[in-house]
């Protein structure tokens, strides 16, 4: 098989990375005023023209941050997040325990609601992936076709760098190494990369301030059975109502009953990715579950993080870290 090419022929986000587009190339190809209120979503736009992914790696994903080995890191406690979430689906299935059955045991695709705990299906979005892979080291063995997305061009030929294993890529090995020993069971970090390469099947734009987020991309691949978004809506949206709405934009992307995994930043006002300077809405907990609701989830599980003092290295001013798994249509 040739190295971009699946069994269906080539891959979405291989042909995504070849048409034209420049660095903000959207979704249906529209301006950033369609749909959008006010010139506070143009300011963000603007300033993510000058996003550099491998600064931003290098600031959140290198030590002292990527240090996986300190028990107290943001790392490993993202990643155990995620890890025990996927688990529970293990634990309570009895099924789809990473041997690529995870298409659709009973209870999953037949009545629409997975049976409690469950977080599994066939076909799961990553919104807002940026440059990293990591958010999809534990969803991968539960999901069999995986969609990436970003904004930012910049970001997408990251992720098709390391889809493709261009010698230049990023290195997440340590991750996939991490990955392997908290969940236990065995697997050998090159077989969860192969598995993870093996699953995304596209890579595609997105705004989430859009009443569709993939504009007509989407079609044929949305909704899915779950969504995974880690720290994108708060650094894309300049107030809370904005907020709101992407949240509420991207729940469309997503059938009823199936699963939200958001992971994002607590009381955060900036951070920076080389030249380029964010804004990012700080939120409280309170107001992230409050959000949750609003757009019609019920919060299966809800954990916070303190950043200790020795992690806060003036990449950004974070305070907190947020994990919430929750479900769309299911009692708060
Ligand atoms: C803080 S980064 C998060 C990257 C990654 N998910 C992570 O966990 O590190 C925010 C991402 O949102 C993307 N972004 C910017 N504007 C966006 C928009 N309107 N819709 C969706 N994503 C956007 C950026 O390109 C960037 O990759």
């Amino acid at each position: 098989m040739a190295p971009l090419e699946g069994p269906r022929g080539p891959r979405g986000w291989e042909r995504g990375y070849k048409g034209p587009g420049g660095p903000l190339d959207r979704p249906g190809g529209g301006t950033m005023s369609d749909g959008a209120v006010g010139g506070g979503l143009e300011a963000v736009a603007e300033s993510y023209r000058r996003f550099q992914p491998r600064a931003y790696l290098v600031n959140n994903y290198r030590p002292p941050r990527g240090d996986l080995s300190r028990p107290d890191g943001v790392g490993p406690w993202k990643l155990g997040c995620l890890a025990q979430t996927f688990a529970s689906g293990e634990r309570s299935g009895g099924e789809g325990t990473g041997d690529g059955g995870a298409g659709g045991g009973p209870g999953t695709q037949a009545s629409g609601f997975p049976p409690p705990g469950e977080v599994r299906g066939r076909s799961l979005l990553d919104v807002g992936s940026g440059p990293t892979v990591y958010q999809l080291l534990s969803a991968c063995a539960h999901f069999e076709d995986i969609t990436m997305t970003d904004f930012l061009e910049v970001n997408r030929r990251e992720l098709r760098d390391w889809l493709c294993r261009d010698p230049g890529a990023f290195d997440w090995s340590p991750y996939s190494r991490h990955v392997c020993l908290i969940e236990g069971k065995g697997e050998t970090w090159q077989d969860k990369e192969r598995q993870l390469r093996e699953r995304v099947k596209r890579v595609l734009p997105i705004d989430v301030h859009q009443d569709q987020p993939l504009g007509s991309a989407g079609a044929g691949t949305v909704p899915v059975d779950a969504l995974v978004s880690a720290f994108c809506l708060e650094a894309v949206s300049p107030d809370k109502a904005s907020f709101q709405r992407a949240l509420d934009h991207i729940t469309t992307l997503l059938r009823p009953g199936g699963h939200l995994l958001l992971i994002g930043a607590l009381e955060e006002s900036f951070y920076l990715a080389g030249s380029a300077r964010l804004a990012v809405v700080p939120l409280k907990e309170e107001e992230v579950r409050e959000a949750l609701a609003r757009s019609g989830y019920g919060i299966r599980d809800f954990r916070t993080y303190s950043m200790p003092a020795s992690l806060q290295t003036g990449v950004d001013d974070v305070r907190g870290v947020f994990f919430a798994w929750a479900q769309k249509g299911a009692a708060p």
